[in-house]
């Protein structure tokens, strides 16, 4: 089939690249020429794993092309897959003019029979905006059917959960949309649930905040453990063997962060209260989310006292490990709230410093791991790379000043690091 994206984020580009490797002549639409330029180089503008090399293997067999133009890729396009941004507003709402300009320019574009199908992220009722939009534009004689084929990838695996997903979700506005979209995932073996659109977009929303609903209630019950003495690694994974809960998305830490449940959580609360719905529950995960952030700095206090002139090094800027991608990444709100306590940060993250120095400019950025324990008072693990669970606690003892960790992911076992002369704290521990 042909097929394009408009986007090339990380839903865009992974998804494109995938269904370019499963055979399909796919055109990627973006709106800056220079990206545009490296990209058709093979030159992604994101780090995930992968993903470059299956880039480059998909433009070398000439299935995978990059443009600017809609007019050049829209009208041969049997499916059309928006996968544009859709970040929060300062009111909470998802920001839509994105989707919802590229709907115009995909409609005036149309020609023949295509299927017109949402990957981002959308509240309930923007997929009817779209198909309005997308009926008014089109020419006369194209035919257009509308769906929303919500994506569930997650950064960091986003190849492999495209490849293997737990679900295929296809709300579509008809029959012959729905069987084209089916054609189109058949190699993809994974259960596909079909619907409406409304219902589609509402899934992809339930989900990302179950998720961090339960990432939530982790937080809150190593809040308890703290209190009480337990060990909440030991009561999660005994909460998470039972299979009615599962395992998976109970690690305490720093509070979630990243492109998705931050800004589905706050547009589901969104929704429901437009919808005259108060979701308190989803609310409290909020809070819940922010107090886990707060709390590494009044453990830091504890830790250090004043922290006014102390030196932090921080291990770890991204908002999980293998990305680079610091949007809404705790390391933002805690490194505020430190600097605006006096402290003096360095921080090293093996991927997210670019990003994070137009995020944090004012801090320094340390150019190995080790770096950032010179002359510290206090080491603070932020996210989880692999990197900083093998470190060298010989090497990081012989350059910090005052012997201390912070670790908010749990990285590390706390009798080793006991044993190894420092003072530890974790998270529910
Ligand atoms: C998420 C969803 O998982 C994915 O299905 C959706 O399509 C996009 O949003 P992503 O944001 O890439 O994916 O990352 P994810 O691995 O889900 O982690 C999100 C945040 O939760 C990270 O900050 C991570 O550190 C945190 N997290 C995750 C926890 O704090 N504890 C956990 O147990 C799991």
């Amino acid at each position: 089939m042909t097929i394009t994206f408009i986007g090339h984020g990380y839903v865009g580009l992974v998804t494109a690249a995938v269904f370019a490797d499963l055979g399909n002549t796919v055109n990627v639409v973006g709106h800056t020429p220079e990206k545009i330029e490296n990209l058709k180089k093979g030159i992604i503008p994101i780090f995930e794993p992968g993903l470059s090399e299956l880039v480059k293997k998909n433009i070398d067999a000439g299935r995978l092309m990059f443009t600017l133009s809609f007019d050049k890729v829209i009208p041969e396009a049997d499916v059309v897959f928006i996968a544009v941004g859709t970040p929060s507003t300062t009111t909470g709402d998802a920001d839509l003019s994105t989707v919802l300009d590229v709907a115009e320019k995909i409609g005036k574009n149309l020609k023949g029979y295509t299927v017109v199908a949402t990957k981002s992220t959308v509240p309930a009722g923007t997929n009817k905006k779209v198909q309005r939009i997308l009926a008014e534009s089109k020419p006369k004689g194209a035919e257009v059917s509308y769906a929303s084929v919500p994506e569930f990838l997650r950064e960091g695996s986003a190849i492999s959960d495209t490849v293997n997903p737990d679900r295929i979700v296809i709300g579509a506005s008809d029959s012959r949309a729905q069987k084209l979209l089916i054609k189109l995932h058949e190699p993809i073996k994974a259960p596909v649930v079909l619907t409406n659109f409304e219902t589609a977009e509402l899934i992809k929303y339930a989900a990302n905040s179950f998720l961090a609903l339960k990432i939530s209630y982790a937080n809150a019950i190593a809040k308890l453990s703290e209190l009480l003495g337990a060990d909440a690694l030991k009561v999660l994974e005994g909460i998470g063997m039972d299979k009615r809960i599962g395992s998976l998305f109970l690690s305490p830490g720093p509070g979630y962060g990243g492109s998705c449940f931050p800004k589905d959580v706050k547009a589901l609360i969104t929704i429901a209260k437009d919808n005259d719905y108060a979701f308190s529950l989803l609310e409290e995960v909020e809070n819940i989310n922010s107090q886990m952030r707060r709390d590494v700095v009044k453990k830091a206090r504890k830790a250090l006292g004043e922290l006014r002139g102390k030196k932090i090094g921080i291990l770890g800027l991204a908002f999980k490990p293998n990305t680079d991608d610091m949007r809404d990444a705790p390391a933002i709100d805690i490194i505020t709230l430190l600097v605006n306590d006096g402290a003096q940060i360095c921080a090293f993250d093996p991927q997210a410093m670019g990003n994070a120095k137009t995020v944090l400019p004012k801090i320094e950025y340390a150019r190995d791991m080790y770096s950032v324990a010179d002359g510290a008072d206090l080491l603070i693990v932020l996210t989880d790379w692999n990197d900083f669970k093998e470190i060298d606690l010989g090497e990081i003892k012989k350059r910090m000043k005052t012997l201390s960790i912070i670790d908010t992911r749990n990285i590390y076992e706390p009798s080793e690091i006991v044993k190894a002369g420092f003072s530890y704290i974790g998270v529910g521990r």
